[in-house]
């Protein structure tokens, strides 16, 4: 029964097709795609504190209800996660509570700091393009409920992407400061963003695996190119300029050439010495603590409504 079962997870993986949280998979599937999905929906969480700095702040009544949507949407884009790990067999508090003991990860681009108002457009242009490129391959991912969570969250994506896109077009064709401070958010953003598609193929401990089963669709680089081709377009028409002085159109190859990210940076800040690494578990610890009564009157509620019923 065994090979049959191994038999048929092969096969389901080979013809494309999805396989469901009742399918017979290897361990190491399993395990792997909790690791993956818990650190996605861990990174959707810690991302709401960069962007959630700036809301008091914004400069007017409409960015600050787009501000608002947009961290309300991350805040959401983790539910889909921590109820597709739940899939797994994994419950969210396990995962909250491996993430506070630093045994389970979140992105590196949130350790950075958001300085300025201008950061906000340039991690909406930068950080959320970025997602896009890694986010819809991962729309046809072998694991359904990951695959169907990713549908809904590339579409929101979009929006945070364009009104990004939109806020760092504004400051480009103001005064002269808000033409540098935008300038200056692109400056700081463009390398931790191409750092966020992780380690260079050759260091990538996962990949192969990852795409043997189809959870990974494309590779590190190959997803960090094709983020370049499409921002230095866009950059074009921004009116401002990526801070890389190698980058440019190769007509042969029909990509842009473009100077790699700091890997060692990004070893150093996935390993916890990233600028606000401290800050952001710190913010993340006192928030599940400030809600647990909550959680205990969301429980409290739900037993006596389960209690009527039964009566
Ligand atoms: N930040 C933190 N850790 C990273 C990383 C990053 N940017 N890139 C790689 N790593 C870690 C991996 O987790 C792995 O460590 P582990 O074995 O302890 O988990 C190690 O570095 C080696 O990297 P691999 O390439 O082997 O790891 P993966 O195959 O998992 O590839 C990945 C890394 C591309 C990030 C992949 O995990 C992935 O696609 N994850 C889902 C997408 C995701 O998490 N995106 C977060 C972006 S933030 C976001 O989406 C919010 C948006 O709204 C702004």
């Amino acid at each position: 029964a065994g090979d049959e079962l191994a038999a048929y997870f092969e096969a389901v993986i080979g013809a494309d097709q999805k396989i469901e949280p009742r399918d017979w998979m290897p361990e190491a599937y399993r395990k792997g795609l909790v690791r993956q999905i818990a650190q996605h929906a861990h990174s959707e969480i810690i991302g709401m504190q960069p962007e959630g700095n700036w809301l008091s702040r914004a400069p007017s009544l409409s960015r600050k209800a787009i501000l608002l949507a947009k961290v309300q949407d991350e805040a959401g884009h983790g539910l889909y996660l921590y109820a597709a790990a739940e899939t797994l067999g994994t419950s969210r508090a396990e995962l909250f509570d491996k993430l506070l003991a630093g045994r389970q990860k979140y992105s590196s681009i949130f350790n950075y700091p958001t300085l300025t108002w201008a950061d906000v457009g340039a991690i909406g242009w930068l950080v959320d393009g970025a997602a896009i490129v890694n986010q819809v391959p991962l729309c046809r991912c072998s694991y359904g409920p990951y695959a169907r969570a990713m549908i809904r969250i590339c579409k929101e994506e979009s929006f945070h992407q364009r009104q990004g896109f939109d806020l760092l077009y504004t400051l480009a064709r103001g005064t002269d400061e808000q033409r540098a401070m935008a300038q200056d958010a692109i400056d700081r953003w463009w390398y931790p963003s191409l750092a966020m598609f992780g380690p260079p193929d050759a260091d990538s401990t996962h990949s192969a695996q990852s795409m043997a089963w189809k959870i990974k669709r494309f590779s590190n680089d190959e997803l960090r190119q094709k983020f370049v081709d499409m921002t230095a377009q866009q950059a074009g028409v921004l009116g401002l300029r990526l801070p890389d002085e190698a980058l440019r159109y190769d007509e042969q190859t029909g990509h842009w050439r473009y100077t790699q990210p700091d890997f060692a940076e990004l070893t150093r800040v996935i390993a916890g010495d990233g600028p606000c690494n401290r800050q952001r578990i710190e913010h993340r610890r006192r928030a599940h603590d400030d809600g647990t009564w909550v959680r205990e009157s969301a429980a409290a509620y739900a037993a006596k409504q389960r209690a009527r019923k039964v009566a």
